[in-house]
């Protein structure tokens, strides 16, 4: 992770020039953009019959994405299950299609790429999943494993293979004899090392690591987080990490995005969100985190998020927030849906941005917060309204507790 010291300067409006000896680069390309994915959508079909196999909706699972990320960086995404946190991560690596948008890695047009071209980028971006058990082929033993990719890649030459795996060990803290044993001989934790060796293997840019530690028991999360650090450290990585859990990622991520069915709905630099997150989701959100000093836990704000994510299939019109937010105004919420833009709120930072209509008024106090109704709707009833939906009993409420 880069100190911020370190942290190179936020984007420039005006695009760099391209370089011009790399055909496929991305016009508006800077050098210190390793990845930058432009209105992505990825969408995934419902389909209905056995003969027929009609297309009977969409589950729009991504829905409009930009995001860019530095070389060096660690961007973290949060967000509840189900919004798109890993639908994004592997149309990243282009292991979705692309129902729309762009995705450009070190200035490579990842969307132009098929079949060989494709499989050599794929080199330079790995993900390590959340269950490594289930990512790791239990009938290989770990030279077999670490061995795999770096052989897809041409990268195993003569004998040097092995210095290389027992170095790859080295580095993740595990000892040579683990080459000769298989998955289910290690603990959770242990594995997981095994997956990030793996990832390592073949020397990447990206890593993409999607839930890293929710596998894991939590005495065993922090070790591999600070892992994860160390390695970023000593072969200049650059991370996507995805968690729905805030704490996860606080400590790791330089800049911090928070995804909402299918978009970010707010993204700024972590100390930045962390100290005055400005989206009624993200301060829901974090509302929910412990804080160790009981003084500070009693004093601040909390926010109940009432009823469930909705269905991506069915995502609300406007803001896909306004079902549950505290602060919805009428009638702008529920028919606009409001863009990521920069704020106009004084000391918040042009890339700290926010996607809510009411980001200032809600900052000043000048909206308060009142009572949601929880819409109950029919996520398969694509015609369903609020006239024809069930109003359950629930209200949510934002306190000062004292
Ligand atoms: N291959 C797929 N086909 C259909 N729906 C999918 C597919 N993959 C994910 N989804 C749906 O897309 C939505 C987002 O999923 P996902 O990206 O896994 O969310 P998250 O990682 O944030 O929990 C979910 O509703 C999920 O069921
Ligand atoms: S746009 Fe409206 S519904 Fe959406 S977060 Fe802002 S206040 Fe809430
Ligand atoms: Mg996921």
């Amino acid at each position: 992770m880069s100190t911020p010291a370190e942290r190179p300067e936020p984007r420039a409006e005006d695009p760099a020039q391209p370089r011009p000896d790399r055909a496929e680069q991305h016009p508006g390309a800077q050098d210190d953009l390793l990845v930058d994915v432009r209105g992505l959508k990825v969408h995934f079909p419902i389909k209905r019959g056995v003969i027929l196999d009609r297309t009977v909706g969409h589950v729009y699972a991504v829905d409009g994405m930009d995001l860019q990320i530095r070389r060096g960086e660690t961007y973290g995404l949060v967000g509840e299950s189900g919004c798109g946190k890993s639908t994004f991560g592997r149309a990243l690596l282009r292991l979705e299609d692309l129902t729309e948008g762009e995705v450009y890695f070190d200035g490579v047009d990842l969307a132009s790429l098929k079949g060989e071209k494709l499989r050599t980028q794929r080199r330079h971006m790995q993900m390590v999943f959340q269950d490594p058990l289930g990512s790791l082929d239990p009938r290989q033993t770990v030279e077999q494993l670490l061995l795999e990719g770096m052989q897809a890649h041409g990268m195993v030459k003569g004998g040097k293979a092995k210095d290389r795996l027992v170095e790859l060990l080295k580095a993740v803290g595990l000892p040579r004899t683990a080459l000769t044993k298989y998955p289910h001989e290690f603990s959770g934790g242990q594995r997981q090392r095994i997956g990030i060796a793996r990832a390592l293997s073949v020397d990447p840019q990206l890593i993409v690591a999607d839930e890293p530690v929710s596998a894991l028991d939590v005495s065993v999360q922090a070790q591999v987080i600070n892992l994860l650090v160390d390695l970023q450290e000593e072969f200049g990585l650059t991370y996507l990490v995805i968690a729905h859990d805030l704490a996860v990622v606080r400590h790791i991520s330089d800049r911090i995005g928070v995804m909402y069915l299918g978009g970010l709905v707010e993204e700024a630099e972590a100390d930045d969100l962390y100290a005055a997150p400005l989206h009624p989701y993200t301060r829901a959100l974090l509302s929910a985190v412990p804080v160790p000093d009981p003084e500070v836990e009693d004093s601040r704000e909390q926010i109940l998020l009432v009823g469930d994510l909705p269905s991506p299939a069915n995502p609300p019109p406007g803001c896909r927030f306004h079902t549950r937010c505290p602060w919805r105004q009428e009638t702008r919420c529920d028919d606009e849906r409001p863009p990521l833009r920069v704020v106009q709120i004084d000391g918040v930072p042009a890339h700290h941005r926010v996607a809510c209509h009411w980001a200032e008024e809600i900052a000043s106090g000048e909206i308060q917060p009142h009572d949601v109704k929880v819409v109950l709707t029919d996520p398969t009833d694509k015609q369903s309204d609020s006239d024809d939906s069930l109003y359950a009993n629930v209200t949510g409420h934002v306190a000062d507790v004292d």
